[in-house]
């Protein structure tokens, strides 16, 4: 699991120009949640700086934190001058300073669930905001779905990210990590939110961005290129993606 959150810094540049970038209305969530200006930020989990653009670029000083050197030596290539960046794991991270808002996209499900929300809870300042992302980028249409989960099978059974639910997502209103959020203590307000979203883009492009899905990084080379060879063969030249963003959204009791 360790080696697997760890595993995104070798495709650093891949991962920058292969994933989707965040959309404003994910920033105008966070702000009208909020309802009152925020100035200061702490990102955790920052990677190539996807999300950390859209809040700096909104007016807040973002501290981006990510563990990964060559993932942070890719953000500061695109982040403006109102980033500062930590090199540290969500659990390493010091608790000297609260922020009016903690984010983490795509990343919180990669940190540790020992002590979570207490860690949470002393960086988010009283009446802050805390924000989770998470953008399960899927094709659209069922039965390429399943042409390239058969295509993929010999090499890999499943190519999500470890699940901290228990439970399929359909069959919960609240999902993780609003479950968690709801039993944390000192958080309130707990609210979920869906932003959809179609992306069109090329097979070549989807089978980029899929080689920096950590299933895939984590295989031997020769298997991978493999997989996505077979891929590619079951995929139209173009695809449609269903790249819905959910948010969960929590205050910070004071
Ligand atoms: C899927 S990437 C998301 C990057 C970026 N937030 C985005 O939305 O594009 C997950 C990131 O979480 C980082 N990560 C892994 N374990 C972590 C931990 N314990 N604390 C903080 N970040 C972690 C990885 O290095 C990686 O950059």
């Amino acid at each position: 699991m360790v080696a697997r959150a760890l595993s995104f810094g070798v495709v650093a540049e891949a991962y920058e120009r292969f994933r989707p970038g965040y959309p404003t209305e994910l920033l105008e969530l966070v702000m009208a949640y909020a309802d009152v200006p925020i100035r200061t930020a702490l990102e955790i989990g920052a990677g190539t700086g996807k999300a950390t653009r859209l809040f700096a670029h909104g007016g807040i000083a973002v501290t981006a934190t990510e563990p990964d050197a060559a993932m942070l030596v890719e953000l500061r290539k695109h982040v403006p001058a109102n980033v500062s960046t930590v090199q540290a794991a969500f659990e390493d991270l010091p608790l000297d300073s609260s922020y009016e808002l903690v984010y983490s996209a795509a990343a919180l499900h990669w940190t540790k669930p020992e002590g979570r929300w207490d860690r949470m809870a002393a960086l988010v300042r009283p009446g802050g905001v805390f924000a989770s992302f998470a953008v399960p980028i899927q094709l659209a249409d069922p039965a390429l779905k399943e042409a390239v989960r058969a295509a993929r099978a010999p090499y890999l059974e499943n190519d999500g990210v470890p699940s901290p639910d228990a439970t399929p997502p359909a069959d919960r209103a609240m999902e993780w990590p609003g479950t968690e959020l709801l039993e944390a203590e000192w958080f309130t307000d707990v609210r979920q939110a869906v932003i959809e979203r179609r992306l069109t883009m090329s097979a070549e492009d989807y089978v980029g961005q899929l080689s920096t899905v950590s299933a895939y990084v984590m295989l031997p080379p020769a298997e991978r290129d493999q997989v996505f060879r077979r891929i590619l063969e079951v995929l139209p030249e173009t695809v449609e993606l269903n790249a819905e963003i959910t948010a969960h959204l929590a205050r910070r009791r004071h």
